[in-house]
């Protein structure tokens, strides 16, 4: 869990996988998707949501309990230590939801802190299925409410983020590979501290140089795209080297290592056919109503959305 818990207590962002671009929850169809969901919910209703990470899904149920001006009560789990009240200080904004929302870290969907019977609501985006589904199916029928419902959006391996995610961990793999481009770039720098001019900095340098050349050579466009991306901010260490620079490519090489873990849980997390047929053997036992089923958002397949009830 350390991978996720690095993420949500560093990244400044609400929701996941949301590196080199803005993330502030969700919005548009996939936020309409979620809004739908709440039509019909009691005023008084208990909602939680599942693998929150820095609380996306829970602050649009807290935007969602004020307009509809309802008492909901509003929890949110995951198994790594979050700290989402951190973000307030970066966005103030986000004081005003988090206040309706009760954070609970190191907690497994495996295993809810709640009385039997006690929830209407679960949701999950993207983190339901990267726990272990047989136990958390069990685990979300013992706290449903009767006629309460559990609703998460999952990866599927058929999707677009899934695909590039494959190529993006290939990429990752090569660059922090024992001898490959990171490790010469960690050994290069206290070299290029001590003078750039030495035989010993030139050799390695060219080594380097050649490297790279070679490995981008070899790269298909989606590829090459995540190699621009990962390798810049070490590439901008090498050329201007300054005294802490070693330690901070060994932090990079820190965040591309986590950063590899976590799209390695995303893949591993994707429901596949076998699995879908799990949860629907599994749903059926539980006697539960549900389907599930592609969701699509902005024209483009997004995930599965597993929509069951508690008969
Ligand atoms: C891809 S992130 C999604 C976070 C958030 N729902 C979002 O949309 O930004 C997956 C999350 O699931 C959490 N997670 C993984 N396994 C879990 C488990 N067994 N129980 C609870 N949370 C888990 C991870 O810590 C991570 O925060």
């Amino acid at each position: 869990m350390q991978h996720w818990t690095a993420y949500w207590q560093q990244a400044d962002t609400l929701n996941s996988f949301a590196e080199g671009q803005a993330a502030s929850g969700y919005h548009g169809e996939l936020a309409a998707f979620w809004r739908q969901q709440l039509a019909g919910l009691a005023a008084s209703a208990t909602l939680m949501d599942l693998g929150t990470g820095n609380g996306a899904l829970a602050v649009l149920l807290a935007e969602q309990k004020q307009q509809r001006a309802t008492n909901w009560r509003i929890l949110a789990v995951d198994a790594a230590d979050i700290q989402p009240q951190r973000l307030i200080a970066k966005q103030p904004a986000l004081a005003k939801p988090f206040k309706q929302i009760r954070f609970l870290g190191h907690t497994r969907i495996e295993q809810l802190p709640c009385a039997n019977a006690s929830i209407d609501l679960l949701v999950s985006q993207f983190a339901f299925e990267y726990s272990e589904l047989s136990a958390s199916l069990q685990e979300a029928w013992r706290v449903l409410k009767p006629g309460g419902r559990l609703i998460a959006v999952m990866h599927s391996a058929d999707t677009a983020l899934a695909q590039d995610s494959a190529v993006g961990i290939l990429v990752m793999q090569n660059l922090l590979a024992a001898d490959g481009i990171i490790e010469r770039v960690l050994a290069l720098l206290p070299l290029a501290l001590r003078s750039t001019q030495s035989p010993q900095f030139i050799q390695a340098n060219q080594q380097l140089l050649q490297q790279v050349k070679v490995y981008q050579q070899s790269l298909a466009p989606a590829a090459a795209e995540w190699f621009h991306y990962l390798f810049a901010p070490f590439a901008s260490l090498l050329f201007q080297p300054a005294v802490d620079s070693p330690h901070q490519a060994k932090r990079l090489q820190q965040s591309l290592t986590y950063y590899l873990q976590r799209l390695s849980d995303q893949q591993a997390a994707c429901i596949t056919p076998d699995k879908a047929d799990g949860i629907q053997q599994q749903l059926q036992k539980l006697r539960g109503r549900g389907q599930l089923a592609p969701l699509y958002i902005e024209g483009q397949l997004f995930g599965l959305a597993l929509m069951a009830e508690k008969v």
